[in-house]
């Protein structure tokens, strides 16, 4: 059984998703086992403490520069015995050192249909808003492994949602959690799960 990590920095919506879906017996071959966040007041805590997932807190803020916030996140990791970290609304980029060291064992989900709207300041809201302002009439999410070079790692799964012409950012971020994010996020990590648990028999 392969130990999960979940990191996140905000409201926590894909924790809940992976919990819940965790909860229905849909990820067989991992188990939810620390959550981290790098905002002390993520409500994504909260969950984390209402499904009895022990928790920790690590501010980008209280170490010199990324590789000593790097170096940090790894021992936590190291300790709790963790084969896979997923990225859940994390955004704190992290250093090099870090992706390679957990080289597919990371995957993030990043709320477009990657190539297009993503990279360095593509996150959260400001995705929508781009999106909205090319004036695109599908997006979706994209569930990828992480690598060195932010949102390029490769591809697992996506899903595709239309946008309707009355949409604001947020209605349009809404829409792609619910119709995207919140069903290929844990799909993504059980499949990822499942293929550790099999390269390891
Ligand atoms: C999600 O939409 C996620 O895809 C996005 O932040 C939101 C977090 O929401 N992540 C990125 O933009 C990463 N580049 P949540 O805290 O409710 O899960």
């Amino acid at each position: 059984m392969t130990k999960i990590a979940v990191l996140v920095s905000g409201g926590g919506t894909n924790l809940q998703a992976l919990i819940d879906a965790q909860q229905a017996g849909k990820i067989e071959n991992g188990q939810i086992s620390l959550v981290v966040s790098s905002n002390p007041k993520a409500y994504a805590l909260e969950r984390a403490a209402k499904a009895a997932i022990p928790s920790e807190v690590l501010r980008r803020r209280d170490f010199s520069d990324a590789e000593e916030y790097g170096k940090a996140l790894t021992a936590l990791l190291e300790n709790a015995d963790i084969g896979l970290i997923v990225l859940a609304g994390f955004m704190t980029v992290l250093p090099d050192s870090f992706c390679r060291h957990f080289e597919n064992r990371i995957i993030n989900v990043h709320p477009s249909l990657i190539p297009s709207f993503c990279g360095e300041g593509f996150y959260g809201l400001r995705v929508h808003e781009a999106a909205l302002a090319k004036g695109v009439k599908v997006t979706g999410a994209t569930v990828h492994f992480v690598s060195e070079v932010v949102d390029g790692g490769a591809i697992i799964a996506q899903k595709a949602v239309e946008v309707e012409d009355s949409d604001t950012p947020e209605t349009l971020q809404r829409r792609v959690m619910e119709q995207a994010e919140w069903k290929l996020l844990p799909r993504a990590t059980e499949l990822v799960c499942r293929a550790i648990t099999e390269e390891e028999n």
